[in-house]
C-alpha cells in the first residue's frame, strides 16, 4: 500500500467532490458516447463491480476479465488518478463493442452525448442503509477517499449529502426520475440482485436483447457469486496499491441487512426520519432486509 495523504473534499456544481473525479472535467462534459457504449451508472458501494462483471461475462465471457482486471475492462468514466490512465482516455481507446463504461455521477452530471446518441444505461441502486456501511468500510480502506471518520461522523455526513458524489437520496431519485422519461436505462436493485441473480442475469439480457442459454447464465450466475468474486484477483481489486486490505477488503460481505451490525437504535430512529424528508417526493422503494 503506498502512503499518501488523503484528498480533499469540495463542493462541485452542487456535489461534493475529490480532484480525481474533477480533474478532467473538460474531458468528461465533451465526452463522446457511441450508440452502443452500455454506462454502468451507480451510488459508490451498490454493486457496480457486481454488475460490471455481469454485463462484462455475458458480452465478452474468458475474452477479456479472466486475463484483466475489471477496473481494466470497464473504465471508470470521471476518475483521473496519478500513473493510470484517466476515465475517459481508457475509453476513447477501447476497440471493444459494446464498451461498458462505468460512472458515479448523478444523472445531472452526465455528459450529454449519452442522451443523444441514445446509449444504453444500466442504473444499480442499494439500499441507503447498507450503502453508507459500505461506504464506510470503503472510506476507511481506500487511501484516494477522505478520510472516513468514526462510524457516528461518518452517518451523520451521509445524511447531509456530503460523501464523494453527493447525496445518496438524490442520485438514486434522480435517476429513478429519467428512467420515466429515458426509455434505454434499466434500472436494478442490489436487493433483488442478492436475491436471486440467475433472475437479474435474465432481465438484464433481455433489456440488452441478448439471447443466452439456460446453462450460459447459470454459469455467469456461478461465476459471478460473491464467494467466487472474492477468490477473483481480476474482480477483487486486490491489485489496487491504494487500498488497505488489512484495514478491510473490497468485498467486505455483499449482504442485504448488515446495517444492522453498525446502526444503534438511535442511529437508526434519526436516519428513518431523515430518509421519510429527503425521500418524500420520489416513488422509488428499497428494502432494506430480504
Ligand atoms: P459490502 O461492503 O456491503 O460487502 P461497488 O462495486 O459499487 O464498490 O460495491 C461494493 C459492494 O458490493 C460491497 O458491499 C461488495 O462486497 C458488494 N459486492 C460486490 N460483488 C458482490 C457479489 N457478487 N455479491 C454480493 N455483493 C457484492
Amino acid at each position: 500500500m503506498e502512503l499518501q495523504s488523503r484528498p480533499v473534499v469540495f463542493d462541485f456544481e452542487g456535489i461534493s467532490m475529490t480532484h480525481f473525479f474533477t480533474d478532467n472535467w473538460e474531458n468528461v462534459k465533451n465526452f463522446q458516447a457511441r450508440p452502443d457504449d452500455i454506462l454502468i451508472a451507480t451510488y459508490p458501494k451498490a454493486g457496480t463491480t457486481w454488475v460490471s462483471y455481469i454485463l462484462d461475462l455475458l458480452y465478452f465471457g474468458k475474452d477479456n476479465s479472466q486475463t484483466k482486471p475489471i477496473y481494466e475492462c470497464v473504465p471508470f468514466l470521471e476518475s483521473c488518478f496519478q500513473k493510470i490512465p484517466a476515465g475517459t482516455e481508457m475509453a476513447d481507446y477501447m476497440k471493444t463493442s459494446p464498451r461498458l463504461i462505468k460512472t458515479h455521477l448523478p444523472v445531472q452530471l452526465v455528459p450529454k452525448s449519452f442522451w443523444e446518441q441514445n446509449s444504453r444505461v444500466v442504473y444499480v441502486a442499494r439500499n441507503a442503509k447498507d450503502n453508507v456501511v459500505s461506504y464506510f468500510h470503503f472510506d476507511r480502506m481506500n487511501m484516494v477517499q477522505p478520510e472516513s471518520g468514526d462510524w457516528n461522523t461518518f452517518i451523520q455526513k451521509f445524511m447531509e449529502g456530503k460523501n464523494v458524489f453527493g447525496p445518496w437520496f438524490d442520485h438514486v431519485s434522480g435517476w429513478w426520475e429519467k428512467k420515466q422519461t429515458y426509455s434505454n436505462l434499466q434500472y436494478l436493485f442490489y436487493e433483488d440482485l442478492v436475491e436471486d441473480t440467475g433472475r437479474e442475469v435474465e432481465r438484464l439480457c433481455s433489456f440488452l436483447g441478448l439471447s443466452t442459454s439456460p446453462e450460459e447464465r447459470e454459469k455467469i450466475t456461478k461465476g459471478v457469486h460473491f464467494d467466487a468474486m472474492k477468490q477473483n484477483k481480476m474482480t477483487n481489486h486486490a491489485s489496487i496499491p491504494f487500498m488497505d486490505f488489512k484495514i478491510s477488503p473490497f468485498m467486505r460481505k455483499g449482504k442485504v441487512g448488515d446495517w444492522k451490525n453498525h446502526f444503534t437504535v438511535a442511529q437508526n430512529e434519526h436516519f428513518d426520519e431523515v430518509y421519510k424528508q429527503k425521500m418524500k417526493n420520489t416513488s422509488v422503494k428499497f428494502r432494506t432486509e430480504l
